[in-house]
């Protein structure tokens, strides 16, 4: 290892190992500041495909495409050194076969410097995820509600009600048994969220799948209040960063007008 090799102190199996332990803190980050912040206090950071809606105005996760998480994972690298990055795999980009996930993931890993990938789906993702960890490419797997099957799924609806939280269950050991180091659990009744976390032998994040997953990962734009336009119900806003960028621009706006701002004082005169 040279000198200049940065340290990442969280890897795949560090969080693996996190099993039972102290709760994992993740968020998503798309952005090389944004990653800094993350990075200080986050275990796991994830370049989501969400950046589709959040960052580019896109209805839904359908249309975000590798050259987009190859972007943003090359920033949000650039903001990182101590937690683990990982990013998700985009619609269409693993799910034909085996060999078509092995492809694009290990570009994704290849051209952005991250140390896993995420990607949708149970049972019928066992095989490609198990080809993928064989390969050398750490899986985060991601169940529940896999907003990439949102068509089929007829809508971004909790899952894992009453008698489908068998199917849900089984997904979730799917994954493991496939060699997935941890498990996103998205949009299940609390009790299955628990029930899963205690059966799985490895780390279940949750996102509104109740208190008990081994962490919890939310969408940075939604905890921070920057993406206003819809809040799910499990989201808690820890500031409302929208509504103070909103202020500072009206203010600004208004003293532009009145031509009254402040630091236009120092300008340059003529001799500056
Ligand atoms: O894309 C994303 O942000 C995600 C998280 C919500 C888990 O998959």
């Amino acid at each position: 290892m040279s000198a200049s090799t940065p340290i990442r102190t969280l890897t795949p199996l560090a969080i693996r190992a996190q099993k039972g332990k102290t709760p994992l803190v993740c968020l998503t980050a798309y952005t090389t500041p944004i990653a800094r912040l993350a990075d200080a206090t986050c275990d796991i950071v994830l370049v989501g495909d969400s950046v589709g809606m959040v960052l580019h105005g896109l209805p839904s996760t359908l249309g975000v495409t590798m050259d987009m998480m190859i972007m943003h994972g090359k920033a949000v690298m650039r903001g990182m050194d101590r937690a683990l990055c990982v990013v998700d795999m985009p619609f269409g980009s693993y799910e034909e076969s085996p060999a078509q996930a092995f492809r694009n993931a290990s570009r994704l890993l290849a051209e952005t410097g991250a140390a896993a990938v995420k990607l949708e789906g149970g049972v019928h993702m066992k095989e490609t995820i198990a080809f993928l960890v064989a390969r050398g490419v750490p899986v985060m797997g991601h169940i529940g509600l896999t907003p990439q099957a949102v068509n089929v799924l007829g809508g971004y609806r909790v899952q894992g009600r009453n008698e489908d939280a068998q199917r849900v269950m089984d997904d979730a050991h799917a994954v493991e048994e496939a060699g997935a180091f941890s498990i996103v659990l998205e949009k299940l009744p609390r009790n299955l969220g628990a029930a899963i976390t205690t059966r799985l032998g490895i780390p279940t994040i949750g996102i509104g799948a109740g208190p008990e997953c081994d962490g919890q990962i939310l969408v940075i734009d939604d905890m921070l209040g920057l993406f206003a336009e819809f809040k799910p119900k499990f989201v808690k806003r820890y500031a409302s960063l929208a509504d103070n960028a909103a202020t500072a621009l009206a203010t600004y706006a208004q003293e532009v007008r009145e031509r009254s701002f402040p630091g236009q004082e120092h300008c340059f005169g003529d001799n500056a």
